[in-house]
């Protein structure tokens, strides 16, 4: 029985199966063999977490647009159609990490946190405030307590049997550790958590998860999540078919009463569900959900409203299941506004729902393609493009946030990923290329806790346009040109205007560049990076640079210039805190803190690392221990009225590795 045997299913890759490409996997899709040049360490590994596939752009249109022109009302009041308030103080984007991949994305036990993951963590924390992170995913459903502490030191370890799933072996083992890891990841960086239940075996709920999550992260833990994609449990024989939203349904009651029953679970309202993948006509509808009252049923007991959704799936060449799909094939799926729209509207009347029942919405775990994601696409600047007007488009449609999944090396899609165990230190991180869709939804929305978009009709889903408003009044423009076309002739030019008049005399601009939409390499958002596979270590890296456009008040018009392909998000004030957001707060030595001491031992660093402090320096110009200019901006600018605004508190700090 394959994993994935039904299309558009959302599914992700879980590490039970423990599937790995061959190189030869890896040559059909296209990967470039001259691209697989060595590091200093040895080759690169070729583990689809670190994949070089690099495919052909799409011919631009024929006839390229040239211009676009957009009037907005200065007053929200005055606008139509807008969204909801963002306004659950988290980064829109948050992250949903697989149960069994925990020690390749977060850390190995309480007393060693990965710095990179928190330098990561703290940037996304430095815009939005927090971060929202889920542990779960189909790892969950046969997560089992473990009673002790395992010889490695980790705090999760697989079943090592087997390449097929038995439903009586659990997939990942934990111990209580894993709440300590996760309250010092809290206690450093404003990190909220979303913890699964297993729902294997509803005649005997495994509720530590619960108890010990409560009882050690308290306000940390925001919710937990009952049943994982319950539409595939059938499908994949982890209940007998028909296995019906009625069924599921009733499975909810009995967890709400045996957690009723139980006094360590202390918290009994904190749920979230359906978590379903699907839609039909193979999975459930959700509104076949809704049809059977669970809302209304449930809506004491719930934190939040889930669903999860990939735009497709690769589980042909995953799992063997279903068609093998050339990601050549569906890469302009992710170079058009259009799959969003198609994908995201099944969902208008489910958001509309949650608003009625004052709960929030939220897409629980998504990203480029369910088992996976595409080699070639899913690391991509085209999917960076792609999952910020995913975002966007999401947050238009009144969805609260999205947590964007990471399956760990055996997946194309992660944000972020270790270097693989056995490879020399001199690897050091990988930051994949939709972690600066997060980063930049997180500027998009700020702190403010009024946010608000409202997507504007340009004409073509090459173009998708959308206005921010915070608050009351107009904030920001995101513009994008999904087009590849380096001749130029595809370039446009926005002209900006404000109904009545009244365009500022200048705008700050900030883009998100790469070279065309199949890199994979030198990926900038305002001339920053975190660096190409194995060279990050979790902090942005080169000038700031956001770039003053002046606008022609007589004329009412700010032109933006939005070459093809790029992404521009439009200051219309140039005071906004946002502006400024140059790097993260914590230094690239940050180490795991074993004590509250604060002191640096340089040998400890130069190990861990695979650099010394000394070398970091060299590399970029966030030198450790030293404060960056606040504005970082490589353009000199004035803030209207009153001096150069605070941009940034920067804290520098550095923990020390003890031992
Ligand atoms: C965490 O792992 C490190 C390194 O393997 C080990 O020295 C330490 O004892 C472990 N800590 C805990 C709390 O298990
Ligand atoms: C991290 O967890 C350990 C438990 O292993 C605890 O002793 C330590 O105080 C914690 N550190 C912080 C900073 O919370
Ligand atoms: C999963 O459920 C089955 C059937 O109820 C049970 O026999 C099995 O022990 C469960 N597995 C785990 C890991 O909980
Ligand atoms: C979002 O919610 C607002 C307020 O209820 C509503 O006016 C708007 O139509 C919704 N947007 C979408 C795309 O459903
Ligand atoms: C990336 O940028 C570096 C430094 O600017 C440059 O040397 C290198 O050639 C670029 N790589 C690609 C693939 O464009
Ligand atoms: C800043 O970005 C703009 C727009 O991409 C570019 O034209 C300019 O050269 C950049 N400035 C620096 C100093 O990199």
């Amino acid at each position: 029985m394959g994993f994935c045997s039904v299309p558009w299913s959302g599914v992700a890759l879980s590490l039970l199966w423990q599937f790995h490409f061959t190189s030869g996997g890896i040559t059909t899709y296209g990967l470039v063999p001259a691209a697989q040049t060595a590091l200093a360490g040895g080759p690169l590994p070729t583990l689809p977490a670190y994949d070089q596939t690099v495919l052909q752009p799409p011919a631009p249109p024929e006839q390229p647009v040239k211009a676009l022109t957009f009037e907005v009302q200065r007053d929200a009041a005055d606008a139509q159609g807008m969204s909801i308030p963002h306004e659950h103080g988290a980064a829109f984007y948050g992250f949903s990490i697989e149960m069994s991949v925990i020690g390749q994305t977060i850390g190995k036990n309480s007393t060693h946190i990965f710095p990179a993951f928190l330098n990561l963590m703290s940037n996304i924390c430095e815009r939005a405030g927090i971060v929202l992170i889920r542990l779960g995913g189909n790892t969950q459903e046969y997560a089992r307590f473990h009673d002790g502490v395992f010889e490695d030191g980790r705090i999760t370890q697989k079943e090592k049997s087997g390449t097929t799933q038995t439903t009586d072996t659990p997939a990942v083992m934990y111990t209580i550790d894993l709440f300590y890891m996760l309250a010092n990841v809290s206690a450093m960086v404003p990190v909220k958590w979303f913890l699964g239940l297993p729902f294997n075996d509803t005649s005997t709920f495994h509720l530590e998860m619960a108890e010990y999550g409560q009882a050690i992260l308290g306000d940390n833990l925001i919710a937990l999540q009952a049943g994982n994609e319950p539409d595939l449990y059938a499908a994949h024989e982890k209940r007998l078919p028909p296995y019906l939203p009625e069924n599921f349904v009733d499975e909810w009651h009995e967890l709400i009463k045996t957690v009723d029953e139980n006094p360590k679970v202390t918290v009994k309202n904190k749920f979230v569900g359906p978590s379903i993948s699907g839609s039909d006509p193979i999975q459930w509808n959700p509104d076949a959900v809704w049809e059977t009252g669970f809302i209304d049923t449930f809506k004491d007991r719930l934190y939040a409203l889930t669903v999860e959704r990939y735009l497709t799936h690769n589980c042909g060449a995953a799992f063997g299941s279903g068609e093998i799909v050339n990601p050549q094939d569906v890469f302009s799926w992710y170079l058009s506004h259009q799959t969003i729209l198609n994908l995201i509207g099944e969902y208008h009347s489910s958001t509309a729902l949650a608003q009625q029942a004052g709960l929030p919405f939220i897409m629980f775990e998504t990203n480029t393609a369910s088992c996976g994601g595409f080699a070639g696409i899913s690391q991509s600047y085209g999917a960076a493009l792609w999952i910020l007007d995913y975002g966007m488009y999401m947050a238009y449609s009144n969805f609260s946030n999205a947590l964007l999944h990471i399956g760990g090396q055996n997946v194309f899609y992660n944000p972020w990923v270790a270097p693989p165990t056995k490879q020399s230190t001199f690897h050091e991180w990988t930051v994949g290329s939709v972690f600066y869709s997060a980063l930049i939804m997180a500027e998009v929305f700020g702190k403010s806790n009024d946010g608000r978009v409202l997507q504007l009709e340009s004409g073509s889903v090459f173009t998708p346009t959308y206005a921010i408003y915070d608050g009351t009044t107009l904030s920001k423009f995101a513009l994008f040109n999904y087009v590849n076309d380096p001749t130029g002739a595809s370039d446009i030019v926005v002209s900006l205007s404000v109904a009545g008049g009244g365009v500022p005399q200048s705008v700050k601009v900030k883009y998100l560049l790469a070279d065309s939409v199949q890199s994979k390499t030198n990926i900038t958002w305002a001339g920053q990076t975190f660096g190409n596979n194995f060279e990050a270590d979790g902090l942005l890296k080169g000038d700031h640079n956001a770039t003053t456009v002046y606008c022609d008040v007589s004329a009412n018009v700010c032109r933006i210039p939005l070459r093809a392909p790029s992404f521009a998000l439009v200051f219309m004030d140039s005071t906004s805190p946002e502006v400024g957001q140059a790097t993260a707060t914590y230094s690239t030595t940050a180490y795991t803190k074993r004590h509250n001491t604060l002191k640096v031992d340089p040998t400890s660093l130069a190990v861990s690392n695979g650099h010394s402090g000394k070398d970091r320096v060299k590399m970029g110009s966030t030198s450790p221990g030293s404060v960056v200019a606040p504005n970082g901006a490589t353009t000199p600018y004035y803030a209207t009225g009153g001096g150069v605004s605070l941009l940034l508190s920067l804290s520098v700090i550095i923990w020390v590795l003890v031992g």
